[in-house]
């Protein structure tokens, strides 16, 4: 079922740790805007006769928009695409410049499901990772948004962090079921080349946190998750039956999206491309009608271990019938093979489907290279 996903590339300014595109100049909002809509109007061939499923703004900050600004991007998207009625349409919002008014507006507009960067609900780890917003903020923000009549609501909590203790992360996840929330985002805290948190740490001012730590915490974010109703169905995502996130289960699934604006990337039709992450030049090269992507088509391989990488975050996992089916034996078999070296305690296999169990999830680069190893 394809998706589209919508990628706003303004934030007010840098989180310590966050290496995705985006940039604190919003001065160039205006003509993002109309370069982006020129984009969505200018694709829709691709997609033609199917309809879409899932619409996602993320970012940066779309919650960084006026809501005159969304309305119209919406609309342009829902003009030259055919969207089900039942569309899940999701928007990353940022606890600090979320009012009730803004929620309403977003809700009569059509968003459906906000997904809301809290991080932490201690103050002085929002600090250290440079948010602009308190944990109380945060919390009002989860509140205001279900008595607006948000139901499905979905929050981003950061563990593995340097100060963060294993009682403060229960606790953090205790204040998260305690929520009106549908689903729960849980990411270990990455040090990406390029960011503030990366030079602190080569500059020996921050130290990670060890592997141990990272692994309790993540075991808790399993545990409580199953213990509060919700199923921990990917890596780093738990959801009530039901809220599971539709459009990024199509990316794990490996459905067709098309991705606009700077940075984003499109999956269509086996070939992948991405978008000029640059948003001054991608305004300019859609204005000049100048080339602003990069593709690739991909091969047999890289479809496999696609289907491997991928079904391998979920708790669905992969199915060696399947792989036999679109790969053939010969990789079936050396598959199979393969599966024979893991560590039992890593793996649920019954002979034909392979997933991970959290201990599995939790090492699963590893487990993927020694699969991918054998192929
Ligand atoms: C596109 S980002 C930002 C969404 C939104 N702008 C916000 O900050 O609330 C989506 C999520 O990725 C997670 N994230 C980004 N960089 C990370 C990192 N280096 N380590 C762990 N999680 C990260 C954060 O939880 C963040 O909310
Ligand atoms: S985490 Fe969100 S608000 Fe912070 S820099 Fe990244 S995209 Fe912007």
């Amino acid at each position: 079922m394809p998706g589209i996903y919508v990628h706003i590339p303004f934030c007010k300014s840098k989180c310590i740790y966050c290496d995705f595109y985006s940039i604190a100049l919003p001065s160039l909002i205006p003509d993002f805007c109309n370069a982006l809509k020129k984009e969505i109007e200018s694709r829709s061939n691709t997609f033609s006769g199917k309809t879409i499923n899932t619409i996602y703004f993320g970012g940066g900050t779309p919650s960084i928009l006026e809501i005159e600004n969304i309305e119209k991007i919406l609309s342009k998207i829902h003009k030259n695409y055919i969207v089900a009625n039942n569309a899940e349409i999701t928007l990353e919002a940022n606890p600090e410049n979320i009012s009730l008014e803004y929620l309403v507006e977003l809700k009569r507009i059509g968003i459906n499901r906000l997904s809301i960067g809290i991080q932490s609900f201690d103050d002085e780890i929002l600090k250290f990772l440079k948010r602009r917003h308190s944990a109380s903020n945060a919390i009002e923000c989860v509140k205001t948004a279900k008595e607006c009549g948000f139901d499905n609501i979905s929050i981003d909590l950061i563990y593995g962090i340097t100060g963060l203790s294993n009682e403060m992360w229960r606790k953090e996840l205790i204040t998260a079921f305690s929520l009106p929330i549908t689903h729960l985002s849980c990411y270990c805290l990455g040090i990406e080349e390029g960011t503030l948190l990366h030079r602190y740490y080569r500059e020996n001012r921050y130290t990670p946190t060890n592997d141990d730590t990272c692994l309790r915490q993540f075991l808790d974010f399993d545990k409580m998750s199953a213990e509060n109703g919700f199923t921990h169905y990917e890596i780093s995502n738990a959801g009530k039956n039901g809220w599971h996130s539709k459009h990024n289960s199509s990316y794990w699934n490996r459905s067709e999206y098309l991705g606009f604006g700077p940075s984003a990337h499109s999956f269509v039709a086996n070939s992948r491309s991405w978008n000029i992450e640059n948003t001054s030049e991608y305004i300019k090269c859609i204005s000049e009608g100048k080339p602003y992507s990069t593709s690739e088509t991909l091969t047999s391989s890289d479809i496999l271990e696609e289907y491997i990488m991928l079904g391998l975050r979920t708790a669905k996992g992969i199915k060696l019938d399947k792989t036999e089916e679109l790969f053939g034996i010969i990789k079936s078999n050396k598959l199979r093979k393969a599966i024979s070296k893991l560590n039992p305690a890593h793996i649920h296999f019954d002979g034909n489907s392979l997933s991970l169990t959290a201990n599995g999830m939790f090492v699963s680069d590893n487990i993927i290279l020694i699969l991918l190893q054998e192929l």
